[in-house]
């Protein structure tokens, strides 16, 4: 009963938000629907693709930097990852750290959420996991623990796929969430060649693809649209003036769409926006983060410097 009724909110959420996307001038989606339990397993998908670089890169800086990070970290801290996905680079902290109080994995994609903490849990039976699922963008709750030290992971660069204003405001409310002398420690994608940043959203398998047209068959099945998913050409490339990777669905014809009550007249070549993957330079982001309240203090990157591990420490609030 209690599942039924989370459900039918979320869904109201996302008419609302399809129904406002499909409705501007640029139709826009936003990527966070990305995420049913399909699109989880799209994603894992992804990161064992040849092209897609960023997973592969991010757990070898966090093998060859365990200690450090684990240090810096501190010892009883309470481990918040927002996004936490299958949960997989948290075990690379979690085999480091000096007890933690308490690993709170939060994300959208509950089934997915819930499956990955139980495979925790039997593989690290001491710890205390409290799955949330939510929206880590808006308010939510986090458990009372005993904890020398509140520490946000935020891996897989995944803040990249917020515009500057919400990533600024997720930054706030990071410092916020852990208090002055907590931690965050935050995976961010850099800029790079456009050419390699291309070919990881551009898979030959055309995993990446079916990930971006699944947003579709999880509007069709969710709330009993008729999108014709084939119809719509998967497309990624880099913006350069914007440092991001954009995603989108290319409709191939003039075509109609209805949702609910709602048709949407779709041009041959018009696009509905559907992702933004930003990329991004240490110094710029340490000065963005430092004016929301965080100190950056430590970077741990590869030896190509495609991917950066960052630790930065919540300064006091004026
Ligand atoms: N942390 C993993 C997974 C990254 S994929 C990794 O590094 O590989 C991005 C994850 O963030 C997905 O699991 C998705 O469901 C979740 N997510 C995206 N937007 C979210 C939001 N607004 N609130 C909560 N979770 C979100
Ligand atoms: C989760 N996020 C950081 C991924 C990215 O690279 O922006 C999502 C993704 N989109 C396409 N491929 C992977």
């Amino acid at each position: 009963m209690m599942n039924a009724l989370i459900a039918t909110r979320a869904n109201k959420c996302l008419r609302s938000d399809v129904l406002a996307g499909l409705s501007l001038r640029r139709k826009r989606l936003p990527s966070k629907y990305f995420y049913d339990a399909v699109g989880s397993r799209l994603f894992d998908r992804i990161t064992d693709l040849p092209e897609y670089y960023p997973t592969r890169t991010e757990i070898g800086i966090m093998h060859a930097n365990a200690g450090a990070i684990s240090e810096r970290c501190g010892s009883r801290c309470l481990l918040i990852e927002l996004g936490a996905g299958s949960a997989t680079k948290v075990r690379i902290l979690l085999d480091r750290l000096d007890r933690a109080a308490g690993y709170v994995p939060v994300d959208v994609s509950g089934e997915h959420l819930r499956a990955a903490a139980a495979t925790l849990a039997a593989d690290y039976p001491y710890l205390d996991i409290v799955p949330v699922v939510a929206d880590f963008t808006t308010r939510f709750a986090v458990p009372e623990r005993p904890s020398r030290r509140r520490v946000v992971y935020f891996p897989g660069s995944t803040i990249g796929n917020f515009d500057p204003p919400e990533a600024d405001a997720l930054l706030r409310r990071i410092a916020h969430l852990v208090g002055e002398g907590g931690g965050l420690l935050l995976g961010v994608d850099l800029r790079k060649d456009p050419e390699v940043l291309e070919r990881a959203y551009n898979d030959a398998a055309g995993v990446t693809a079916a990930f971006n047209r699944n947003l579709l068959v999880r509007i069709n099945r969710e709330l009993g649209a008729d999108f014709d998913v084939q119809a719509f050409r998967h497309v990624a490339y880099y913006n350069r003036e914007e440092s991001r990777i954009e995603m989108h669905l290319v409709s191939d014809s003039e075509q109609q769409a209805t949702v609910g009550s709602t048709t949407f007249d779709f041009r041959a070549g018009e696009s509905i926006h559907t992702e933004n993957s930003y990329k991004y330079d240490v110094a710029e982001l340490a000065v963005r983060a430092g004016a929301c309240g965080l100190r950056l203090d430590d970077t741990w990157t590869d030896a190509r410097g495609y991917f950066a591990v960052l630790h930065f420490t919540a300064t006091p609030t004026a």
